[in-house]
């Protein structure tokens, strides 16, 4: 049979709101087109973040059931250990609420004025934690990492020549740590590959520095590595994600993501001394060190999500259905970052939109159209993300200009997919009549989840 079904039943709904256009017309200019400001009920589609928007499985919430709200030592802590530990094989487990949580801990203890983090990419909360403690954070993806239009199997992939360079620069005494993004979510969702992330190990080791994964989507990277590189065909999801961890000496995880929960994360490290630091900052900004500022039903689901997630079936109809999107978008003479990533598909608003250059945001401007037309909610990842000024206050844009369509797992069928491409192809015909925009008001750190826009005159 050709076609993939999703591998699961549905035994709960959540109701979805219809609005008209023009009540869209109203609500986006409410919410100063930024789609942040948006109401969810205001919303048909959300492929705002597949970050906690995952839906739980019937064992998730049976297992909920069975949380140990001890202050210490909790059972649920306890499982959830076993759980991370089994994956990645890392000494010390240190449960936080969600993803920046754990980087915040890591970057409060290693971060700092006069230090740098090179990376492949490293994610927007990632990079403000970095610079939040007065480090300074590098990305060094690979040249064909950065062009939408070329196919790949890992563009993902750190370049490792630059990453040397940068190192020999800027001394690997300065380095507390090297960072790899699985899958690279800025870059397009894109795999890195396993001889990536051990040509990373081997100039970490050559230099004497650290690395830590960025692990929110690791499991989604080991399908990749599985169904492209050479070697790992037969391989299992489990052993493919245990030898990317073997290479590392620790990881910042966003459970939110290949964990299938709607919150939690954690960092963890095999360095009995940052550890122990790790552990007395999580004390004073998280919780204890068997809660980190969860619940233990939530520690007890993210076991369970991170069982589940490393489920073959799962993650070949995850990885397909995304695919599919791309697909159609492609078929259409839609201009996407190709092949299509793991949790995402990028659109490539520089050539969706040509005639709106950078500094009027063409991305935002398709944000915009897509919610006006069809109430789907995507998000900016360009120059209203990574955009920064110059000394002059000119705007120093974004490598890529892209919209991100992020697909919740097990939330959205076929046909909600159907429907978003519809959408799209009809925002495409009309491109021409795309207008550009400009901030209005902005904030210094982290500008797109609170700026406001409005159009160019
Ligand atoms: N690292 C990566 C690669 C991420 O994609 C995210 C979150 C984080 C770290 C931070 O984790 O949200 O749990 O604090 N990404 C979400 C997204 C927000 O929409 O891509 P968090």
């Amino acid at each position: 049979m050709k076609t993939i079904i999703e591998p699961f039943k549905i035994k709960t709904v959540e109701a979805i709101r219809f609005t008209t256009r023009e009540e869209r017309e109203r609500i986006l200019k409410d919410a100063f087109y930024n789609p942040f400001f948006i109401h969810a009920r205001d919303v048909i589609i959300d492929l705002l973040t597949d970050s906690g928007t995952s839906a739980m499985s019937a064992e998730q919430w049976a297992s909920m059931m069975r949380g140990d709200e001890a202050y210490a030592g909790s059972q649920s802590f306890f499982r959830f250990e076993r759980v991370v530990r089994k994956i990645t094989g890392f000494k010390y487990i240190i449960p936080t609420h969600q993803g920046r949580a754990a980087e915040k801990i890591l970057f409060t203890v290693l971060g700092g004025e006069g230090k740098y983090f090179p990376s492949n990419t490293h994610f927007d909360t990632t990079r403000a934690n970095i610079e939040f403690s007065g480090a300074e954070a590098y990305d060094f993806p690979t040249e064909v990492g950065l062009r939408p239009e070329i196919k790949g199997d890992f563009k993902g992939n750190m370049d490792i020549e630059k990453l040397e360079q940068f190192i020999k620069e800027v001394g690997p005494e300065n380095i507390p740590l090297v960072m790899l993004t699985v899958t690279n979510n800025s870059g397009g969702g894109q795999p890195v590959s396993m001889q990536n992330i051990r040509e990373t190990r081997q100039v970490c080791d050559k230099y004497g520095l650290k690395l830590f994964i960025d692990a929110c989507r690791f499991a989604e990277n080991a399908y990749f590595i599985k169904k492209r590189e050479s070697g790992y065909e037969t391989r299992s999801i489990l052993e493919i994600a245990r030898e990317m961890f073997s290479y590392a000496d620790g990881c910042t995880m966003s459970a939110k993501k290949d964990g299938l929960v709607n919150i939690g994360g954690f960092l963890a490290m095999n360095d009995d001394e940052l550890a122990m630091k790790c552990r007395n900052v999580l004390i004073v900004t998280e919780g204890f060190t068997t809660y980190g500022g969860l619940a233990g039903r939530d520690l007890e689901a993210i076991a369970q999500g991170l069982e589940e997630v490393l489920e073959e079936d799962y993650l070949k109809y995850r990885i397909r259905s995304v695919e599919y999107l791309g697909e159609k978008l492609v078929e259409s003479d839609i201009p996407i970052i190709e092949p299509p990533g793991g949790h995402a598909i990028y659109i490539d608003a520089k050539r969706f939109a040509p005639h709106i250059p950078p500094e009027q945001y063409p991305g935002q401007s398709i944000v915009c159209e897509l919610y006006l037309l069809g109430g789907i909610r995507t998000v900016e990842i360009g120059s209203v993300m990574f955009g920064k000024y110059d000394k002059n206050g000119k705007l120093i844009p974004a490598k890529m200009e892209l919209v991100r369509l992020a697909i919740p797992r097990r939330v959205y069928t076929q046909s909600h997919i159907d429907y978003v491409i519809e959408v799209i192809q009809e925002v495409y015909k009309n491109r021409k009549k795309l207008r550009g925009m400009k901030i209005i008001e902005e904030a210094s750190i982290l500008r797109h989840f609170t700026a406001k826009f409005g159009y160019v005159d």
